[in-house]
């Protein structure tokens, strides 16, 4: 064993840092795994903000935004977390101010919020359109700061589970090879989402869904895997994201008629209706034959150069880099693109999975606030709060166990198959799998959903797991085996693909992310408002369900 912690933190993003801070504040000797620098983490991505009703924009309050997260979740999210997210939003958020993170500001120096989709009130407070950039160098600091131990360019493999524990992880050292195994009380995965699983995504290359798929593999359950988000604005054809914040700065959707289509499906709200409804009414504009080269166009010129320059510089350097487009001059055209997953790990509220020592946080974790459709700008807030909350509880209960035992047939056991993988000479090379995993994923699996096609996605991963049998791994080498460690998240993406397409034909509604318009267009509470769970059984996925945690919001129709 390399060695061991009280707390080991897999994954250096904003949920994984901020758990990290917290476990050591609370006094538990903390390290981070991380495959990449932290501060190269996908967090650095997020754009448009964090949602916490401060009140500064206008009249707010954390019942209003516990009540816009219920809805927007299409009544799927659980209202106890929602309401601990929301309650404890504006107090993470003024932490984070002190610990330096620039948010831009208003006219008298408090902290600027904007209007993000489906939020009742202007609440999604930013950095100009580079928050997650800013929160993760925050953090970074905090960490260094702090003297904690990262596990840099660590590739996190395999969880240790022993005497029904969590007891550490065994990782593949990029940069000199070999596996290490680092004992710990507790483990936090905060590995992010698994968009990679799409050929049209927000995610970086490195959201493989790791921590998801391994806590699958040791018996946790999984909870609505189906719900993967459709963001309405990435950019084409890369699919870099380009910020809910335009819309909340007022840019406009137009289909190739010139035309506000939005007007036609959420006449209220318009541009700043809730992702799925505007992801959908793409598609459709799209699908009928009034989009432009198979996008809509996001129109930012009437918002002038100055307030584009301030507010929305990174959205025209990406625009002009990515796509020869300056929204200056010219609208930018999107489609909608895979950029998050409300499903994940179950964890409690408390960050607590069912295996006794391991936790998730952030977007790798299911506590679930988001239900079917998550708000702009919870995302990050979830990752403060709930990467907080893990930290807390998994130190408390570090703090008062003493032991750490990983034996050594763990670590022989999973030499053995990593050897076996790199001896074998001849087979299929792992990116062609992948490329149709995420070809298929997205013509069957997408914005709507079709019972045939999903059918026939299942076939298809199943498919693509026997293939996978025999990948082989050209390069034998030690050092950033790129090879091997896309060969390994390859088998993560496609058992989570596999749980995805069974929770998507088991739920027979439409809700969320979740379309059937064909065959199920309308949300069925009596039968569905509850969670898909799934487990790894007998080399398959296992569905179950569980109840919603209702409080106060019982559902209602959802319009915008
Ligand atoms: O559009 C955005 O800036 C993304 C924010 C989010 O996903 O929360």
């Amino acid at each position: 064993m390399e060695a061991t912690h009280d707390v080991l933190v897999v994954g250096a993003g904003c949920a994984g840092m901020r758990a990290a801070i917290e476990a050591h504040d609370a006094g538990a000797d903390v390290a981070l795994v991380s495959k990449i620098h932290p501060t190269r983490s996908h967090s650095g991505a997020a754009e448009g903000g964090i949602n916490a009703a401060l009140g500064n924009a206008s009249e707010d309050n954390p019942e209003i935004h516990a009540y816009d997260t219920v809805k927007g979740s299409d009544y799927l999210g659980d209202q106890d977390a929602i309401e601990i997210l929301c309650n404890e939003a504006p107090d993470d958020v003024y932490q984070l101010e002190h610990w330096g993170a620039i948010f831009s500001r208003t006219d008298d120096g408090r902290i600027a919020q904007r209007p993000f989709g489906a939020a009742g009130a202007p609440r999604t407070a930013y950095a100009a359109d580079i928050t997650g950039h800013v929160l993760i160098q925050v953090l970074y600091e905090q960490v260094v700061k702090r003297q904690l131990q990262v596990y840099e360019e660590f590739f996190a493999w395999k969880l240790v589970v022993n005497d029904d524990r969590c007891q550490g992880v065994i990782c593949w050292d990029l940069l000199d090879g070999g596996l290490k195994t680092i004992g710990a009380k507790t483990v936090i995965v905060a590995t992010g989402g698994a968009g990679r699983l799409y050929t049209g995504t927000t995610n970086a290359y490195a959201c493989t869904g790791d921590g998801i798929s391994m806590a699958l593999r040791v018996g946790v359950p999984l909870k609505d895997m189906e719900m993967m988000q459709f963001h309405p604005t990435t950019l084409s054809p890369t699919g870099v994201l380009i910020t809910e914040g335009c819309r909340g700065e007022g840019a406009y959707l137009l289909n190739s008629e010139g035309e506000r289509f939005l007007k036609r499906y959420a006449p209220n709200a318009m541009e700043l209706a809730s992702r799925d409804v505007i992801s959908r009414a793409e598609q459709t504009e799209i699908d009928e034959g009034r989009g432009v080269d198979g996008n809509v166009l996001l129109d930012l010129r009437h918002l002038g150069a100055e307030r584009i320059h301030e507010r929305l510089h990174g959205t025209r350097e990406l625009s002009m880099v990515f796509a020869g487009v300056d929204p200056i001059h010219e609208p930018i055209p999107v489609r909608p693109g895979a950029h998050y997953h409300m499903g994940g790990v179950d964890t409690d509220v408390w960050g607590q999975t069912l295996l006794t020592g391991l936790y998730a946080a952030g977007e790798c974790a299911c506590v679930s606030v988001h239900g079917a459709n998550r708000l702009g700008g919870n995302a990050l807030m979830e990752t403060i709060t709930y990467g907080k909350r893990s930290g807390a509880h998994a130190a408390d209960w570090a703090l008062s166990h003493t032991t750490v035992e990983v034996p050594s047939s763990v670590e022989t056991d999973a030499e053995r198959e990593l050897r076996a993988l790199l001896d074998r000479e001849e087979g299929e090379r792992p990116w062609a799998i992948r490329d149709e995993l995420a070809a298929t994923m997205h013509e069957n699996f997408g914005v709507f959903r079709r019972e045939a096609e999903m059918e026939r996605q299942g076939e298809i991963v199943a498919a693509l797991r026997e293939r996978y049998e025999r990948v082989v791994v050209e390069d034998k080498g030690s050092v950033f085996n790129n090879d091997l460690t896309q060969a390994l998240e390859l088998g993560f993406l496609l058992e989570l693909a596999d749980c995805m397409v069974v929770c998507g034909l088991a739920r027979k509604e439409s809700r969320g992310a979740h379309a059937r318009p064909y065959d199920y267009p309308d949300r069925d509470d009596e039968s569905y408002m509850r969670h898909t769970m799934v487990t790894w059984e007998d080399g398959g996925p296992r569905l179950g369900w569980k109840p919603v945690t209702v409080t106060k919001w019982q559902p209602q129709e959802r319009t915008y």
